[in-house]
């Protein structure tokens, strides 16, 4: 058991322990091969073929690689991207897959409109389990949180355990998180692995949304549209 697997309705995988886990690389994967369905995405690749060469790159710096520190100028540059894209005011998500009766969520802001015809999102993962997940599950869900849910950011985040246990809403095979003012259901159709994160393309399955205020994420902090308006202003 984690942390976050406080509620009942929320039973956490177990941790995946790999090669790569310890540091080291892992065998080259052939296409076709692995334990994943192979499921059709676009272009007459198959779901697995795209999710192989994601893992990939999120795989890479190689074990190697690893033992050389990261140089100082590479750390300055990366912190100072993260103040930087602080300042651009998100709106907070939740994204959520089901595999084997397993529910899986995660706090996410990197969550963004692609194209409207045909409909398609996308939301950047690092290295998570969310990303173990999702190959083998093919689909997620996003849940756009309202402002009276930062206790599920935090707990969705593995920050601290929400007090309130989360329930879901269902959509097909698909849970999206109760109290949301918005609802995404997707089939992933396409990775694109994108330096040390990779790019989750879904095709829209199912929309919902509602009015109400929503949660927001603003210079590494939650807040509401008045709060961060103030912060804004310097106090
Ligand atoms: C406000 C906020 C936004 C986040 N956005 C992202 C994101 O877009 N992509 C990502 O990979 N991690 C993001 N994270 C970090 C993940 O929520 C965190 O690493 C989580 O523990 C991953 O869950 P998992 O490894 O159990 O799947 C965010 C965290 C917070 C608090």
């Amino acid at each position: 058991m984690t942390e976050r697997d406080g509620v009942a309705k929320l039973t956490r995988v177990a941790d995946i322990a790999t090669a790569e886990d310890a540091g080291l690389m892992p065998p080259p994967r052939r296409a076709g091969s692995g334990t994943y369905p192979a499921i059709t995405a676009r272009g007459g690749r198959t779901l697995h073929d795209v999710t192989t060469s994601a893992r990939h790159a999120i795989e890479q710096p190689t074990g190697i690689a690893r033992l050389t520190p990261r140089s100082a100028a590479a750390e300055r540059a990366a912190r100072e991207l993260r103040q930087v894209m602080g300042r651009f005011a998100t709106g907070v998500t939740v994204v959520t897959t089901v595999h084997r009766d397993t529910i899986h969520g995660m706090t996410a802001n990197a969550f963004l409109s692609v194209s409207l015809r045909p409909p398609l999102v996308l939301v950047s993962l690092g290295r998570c389990r969310m990303s173990e997940m999702l190959p083998r599950t093919g689909r997620y869900g996003i849940s756009v949180l309202a402002s009276d849910q930062e206790h599920f950011a935090a707990h969705f985040a593995g920050q601290r355990v929400s007090p309130v246990d989360p329930s879901f809403a269902w959509h097909g095979e698909l849970p999206l998180l109760d109290g949301a003012l918005a609802h995404v259901g997707c089939k992933v159709i396409d990775v694109h692995p994108a330096g040390d994160h990779v790019l989750w393309i879904g095709e829209v399955e199912h929309l919902w949304h509602r009015d109400g205020e929503p949660l927001l994420f603003y210079t590494g902090r939650f807040g509401t549209l008045a709060d961060v308006s103030d912060r804004a202003g310097g106090r």
